[in-house]
């Protein structure tokens, strides 16, 4: 208790070296607890690993015959943990772009027989095929999460589609694809619910046209086949970039509901796709208009929303945002086509405030995968030999874990401003959550960079006694962990609250996250 007293007064202490001179406006939050309460799926909190620069090799997979990283079957023992700390609960698998260039049956059976190939999305790398469909779903139990593989459409067919169902899912031992996976050692099916149908059809997933698309989504899922009985498989249509809601349009309009469980859409905060700018070196402007596109998340959210409600007034068909995150310039010396970036501050309120309002969309989005999981674009871990660093992105994504499956407690207030150069953004994001067991959770983030704001919770219509909470701020929006040291930023305890006359209030700082927990 005196250690907990000792820590909020030293952490009192920094935030007011750090910020000396905020103002702060308040902002009253209701709990609409008379709302239907929709559950927050876990699976927003997914992830995402493509055959992409350090992703899987040098990332993820360091080979069986490693000695000196420890690993199960090849697979980096510290990343495991990490990952099961997090408690992924779905990885996106094998890309991406990489996905419809990849021919699944190249990558089984005996490691020294599989054909190479060229890797063209990213960087012409020989991809040797060593982490193949066996060694991805083996990872997948390891973790305890649930596989999502992508299939290829754009250079692949039906038929070599239908029986990786078959290889992955077949619950008997006579079909051809299940003799095959029994000579690779795999008696029992895994368990494989996730099937992307394509990946970024309208690019390189082939350049198709939204009708054409849907035309070839059709003719691809009329070989889905549930051969594991237990669990209906859902079948997921490559989705729409951004804003296009043409495409969204098109595929749900000629699409029959009977025969699709989820739309993707993808949405990258890029400030610009010809001039990305540094992902450690930005000033605030660069700042603000990251967040700028970040913040557009709720948008999408809600006009692609509007047009599924429109065709599917049961609410029946989900979207799933599967590929989501900041898209900076490569870090200098790096190869170009492998999208290593370092993860600041600014990632962790890209990341706080999306998972808040994909948690404030539960009804709908359904799934989320951050991209990407290991070194490559908005990474929750980095790898450089032996060494592994947790980003800022890693933390707020193990905060908000408590989220996980918990009943949404829908939330209202007035964000004040974030004000910069005559533009302005909401400053504050808030989501709120009540788990199985009763504990109630508030994720709370303020993303202007100078300004503190004060939040003011009603609880006593909560029922709650006792609150704790968690904190993610440093003295930059610049700072990061790196390899020299990789613990400057970290969740540490937060218990600057107040109660009295049944309000709970805080001040929140500039550019941070709080999590707070009341039972
Ligand atoms: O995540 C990197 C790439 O971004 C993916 O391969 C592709 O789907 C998207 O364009």
């Amino acid at each position: 208790m005196n250690y907990i007293k000792s820590f909020t007064l030293i952490l009192t202490f920094g935030l007011m070296v750090f910020f000396p001179l905020v103002s702060k406006s308040q902002i009253i939050v209701s709990f609409n607890l008379d709302q239907p309460q929709d559950t927050i799926s876990r699976h927003i909190y997914g992830h995402f690993a493509e055959h992409l620069g350090r992703c899987i090799y040098d990332g993820i997979y360091v080979g069986e015959n490693n000695n000196e990283i420890p690993n199960i079957n090849g697979a980096r023992l510290d990343i495991i943990n990490a990952l099961k700390n997090l408690n992924i609960p779905n990885l996106r698998w094998p890309g991406g772009c990489f996905a419809d260039t990849y021919h699944w049956k190249d990558g089984i059976g005996p490691k020294e027989d599989r054909p190479s190939m060229l890797n063209i999305w990213w960087g012409n790398t020989t991809e040797d095929n060593s982490f193949g469909t066996n060694e991805f779903l083996n990872l997948c139990e390891e973790l305890g999460t649930e596989p999502y593989l992508s299939a290829n459409v754009g250079s692949g067919t039906p038929q070599e589609f239908a029986d990786w169902i078959q290889y992955t899912a077949h619950p008997n031992n006579s079909s051809p694809m299940t003799l095959l996976r029994a000579e690779n050692g795999r008696d029992k099916p895994w368990k494989v619910k996730y099937w992307g149908i394509g990946n970024e059809a309208w690019g390189c997933g082939g350049n198709m046209t939204p009708e054409y698309y849907a035309n070839v989504y059709r003719q691809f899922v009329t070989y889905a086949n549930n051969w594991n009985q237990t669990d209906r498989l859902v079948r997921i249509a490559s989705g729409a970039s951004s804003s296009d809601y043409n495409w969204t349009e098109t595929l749900m309009k000629n699409i029959p509901n009977r025969m699709i469980e989820a739309i993707a859409l993808h949405h990258y905060s890029v400030i610009d796709w010809n001039k990305k700018g540094s992902a450690v070196g930005f000033d605030e402007s660069t700042y603000f208009k990251t967040m700028q596109k970040a913040l557009q998340m709720e948008e999408l959210i809600v006009k692609h929303t509007a047009i599924m409600d429109k065709y599917d007034p049961d609410n029946k068909v989900a979207l799933f945002v599967d590929e989501w995150g900041g898209w900076y310039d490569v870090e200098p010396g790096t190869n170009g086509a492998f999208l290593f970036q370092q993860n600041t501050m600014r990632d962790a309120m890209l990341a706080g405030t999306t998972l808040n309002t994909f948690n404030n969309h539960a009804d709908r989005v359904k799934m989320a995968n951050l991209a990407q999981v290991v070194n490559v674009l908005q990474a929750v871990i980095l790898t450089e030999g032996s060494k592994i660093v947790l980003t800022p992105t890693y933390h707020v994504m193990e905060m908000y874990k408590v989220h996980h499956d918990a009943a949404l407690i829908p939330v209202s207030f007035n964000s004040p401003d974030y004000l910069l150069n005559g533009e302005k953004l909401p400053a504050v994001s808030i989501s709120a959550s009540k788990n199985k067991n009763g504990v109630f959770h508030v994720s709370v983030v303020n993303i202007d960079a100078k300004k503190s704001n004060q939040i003011i919770l009603p609880i006593s219509d909560l029922g709650l006694k006792s609150f704790s909470g968690r904190i993610l701020i440093s003295s930059s929006l610049q700072n990061h962990n790196t390899f020299e040291n990789p613990t400057l930023i970290e969740p540490k305890s937060f218990n600057d609250f107040i109660i009295k006359d049944g309000k709970l209030s805080f001040s929140v700082p500039p550019f941070s996250v709080i999590i707070l927990e009341g039972k």
